[in-house]
């Protein structure tokens, strides 16, 4: 555990723990407010996040952005990150082994940045965090409370690409947190 973000994210910046190591252009850390009170985390880097370091660049990242915009979610005050912080190979969905070496780090973040709320997205960070036996379809849209941080499962925003539907209960689940927000005082 780190006290300090330099000294995290130099650690990260070193790290050989699992074989994404191997192939990755950069670490995707994550990015963003580091006192947000609102965090996101999402699978791993894909290719435009390990070309350029930072998460949710890609396609993905550009239809987030859109709802963030349509929402009032301003991109600068929330924090981002992933539950692997180096790329799978086409994409792949982390193994076990590897999303276990990372998840220190993602503790780590978490306890510096004390959010309010996390947003889930999608399977694997569901699965990562709350619980193996969590399914994504049953799980998104409800919040579950844990150790005082209030969790929000929804959609990867990769999925909304590839269906329709998906885009307007994201959309929905993303309105709930906004509204967590407007009825909670600081
Ligand atoms: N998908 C993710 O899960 N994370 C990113 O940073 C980009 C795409």
């Amino acid at each position: 555990m780190y006290n300090h973000w330099e000294e995290l994210e130099k650690s990260i910046h070193n790290c050989q723990k699992c074989q994404l190591c191997k192939q990755r252009k950069n670490i995707v850390f994550g990015e963003g407010n580091q006192q947000a009170d609102l965090m996101f985390i999402g699978e791993g880097p894909g290719a435009d996040e390990d070309a350029q370091g930072l998460p949710f660049v890609g396609k993905a990242g550009q239809l987030m952005n859109k709802a963030f915009q349509a929402l009032g979610i301003k991109r600068e005050e929330v924090y981002i990150t992933n539950i692997v912080k180096c790329r799978p190979p086409a994409n792949r969905v982390p193994e076990e082994q590897e999303a276990t070496a990372c998840l220190d780090y993602l503790r780590n973040q978490v306890i510096l940045v004390k959010p309010k709320v996390i947003v889930l997205l999608g399977s694997t960070a569901l699965k990562n965090i709350l619980g193996k036996e969590l399914g994504i379809t049953s799980s998104r849209g409800k919040w579950i409370e844990k150790k005082g941080i209030y969790y929000m499962p929804t959609w990867h925003p990769a999925a909304l690409l590839r269906d329709e539907n998906k885009k307007i209960e994201f959309w929905k689940d993303l309105k709930q947190v906004v509204e967590f927000f407007k009825n909670t005082p600081n």
